[in-house]
């Protein structure tokens, strides 16, 4: 399969982190030309659904959040497997309804100390509003979501189809998990390769794994300025108060979506924000699809 293309069902992958890009999986696929001869670079990874269902034959991904890297490592080399993930939620998951919820506290604090890729995914699908933050330290602090009996059979149902569904899409595959700065991971980029980036919003979100600014922002810009391939670049454009103005270190050919998030609740809290995706130009597709999806904010 070759870029542009569209993807019938797009599918979940079993972490969700700020930023995911779920909504935007066809913006993105049907925008861009590649011809799928080298390897998906994206070293901005998050919780990987871009990549998922992207579904190269080879892949190098990273992101500086080392449990993210480490529970894709353990998934590809069998440590982490749909039955030892299903045992595991299924005995965690009593304890913490027996213990009326206070029991997540035990599993986070033996997460900050032994960072198990087991407890990484029950804190990520038990945490409030299933946030990914880490304290100055890198220490995950997020509440639990006040859910005692959250991991009842129908969830943990889910989380392991999507644990099944990743472990079959990269068997086989020649793909390259790495934990590192996006730096490193550009300077792997050959002719025939395409790049995703989808960094962190500037001033958003600021925790120990998503530090981004100004500087990052532009030094990204002119690294991928550099690159010898194809690239594509994941950036709001602009929302009902104004327009990025981050977008003005970029070169290349700009699309744009519509999407509208429900801040809380309401109906009435609906606002407009168009997400843009910035292409090197000779890599855009020739079509110009038209994607509008509705987004909603949990
Ligand atoms: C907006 S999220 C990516 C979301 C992803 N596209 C998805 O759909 O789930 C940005 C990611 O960049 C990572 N990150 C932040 N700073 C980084 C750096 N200097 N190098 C590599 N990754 C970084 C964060 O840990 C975070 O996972």
């Amino acid at each position: 399969m070759t870029f542009p293309k569209v993807v019938e069902h797009v599918k979940v992958p079993p972490i969700k982190c700020q930023g995911i890009k779920t909504k935007l999986v066809n913006f993105i696929f049907q925008n861009i030309k590649w011809d799928e001869q080298g390897k998906w670079i994206e070293p901005f990874l998050g919780s990987g659904v871009v990549l998922f269902n992207a579904n190269p034959q080879r892949a190098l991904v990273s992101d500086t959040n080392k449990h993210i890297i480490k529970m894709y490592q353990d998934i590809q080399s069998g440590v982490l497997t749909p039955q030892s993930v299903r045992d595991f939620l299924e005995v965690e998951g009593k304890k913490l309804e027996e213990s009326n919820g206070e029991y997540y506290y035990e599993v986070r604090d033996r997460f900050n100390e032994n960072g198990s890729s087991f407890d990484f995914i029950f804190l990520n699908r038990s945490c409030f509003n299933g946030m990914m933050r880490f304290n100055k330290t890198g220490g995950f602090n997020v509440p639990f979501c006040r859910k005692p009996e959250r991991f009842r059979t129908a969830l943990i149902t889910k989380i392991v189809n999507q644990i099944i569904w990743v472990s079959k899409v990269m068997k086989g595959k020649d793909w390259t998990f790495v934990c590192q700065d996006w730096r490193e991971t550009l300077k792997e980029a050959n002719e025939i390769d395409f790049v995703y980036m989808d960094p962190p919003y500037i001033g958003r979100h600021t925790n120990y794994y998503n530090q981004w600014d100004e500087k990052e922002a532009k030094d990204l810009a002119e690294a991928a300025g550099q690159l010898p391939c194809g690239y594509a670049l994941s950036m709001w454009y602009e929302n009902q108060y104004r327009k990025n103005d981050h977008l003005d270190v970029w070169n290349g050919v700009i699309r744009t979506t519509s999407h509208f998030y429900h801040v809380g609740a309401s109906e009435r809290n609906r606002n407009a924000m168009e997400e843009a995706l910035i292409i090197k130009e000779g890599y855009e597709s020739d079509v110009l699809p038209q994607v509008s999806e509705q987004l909603q904010l949990i």
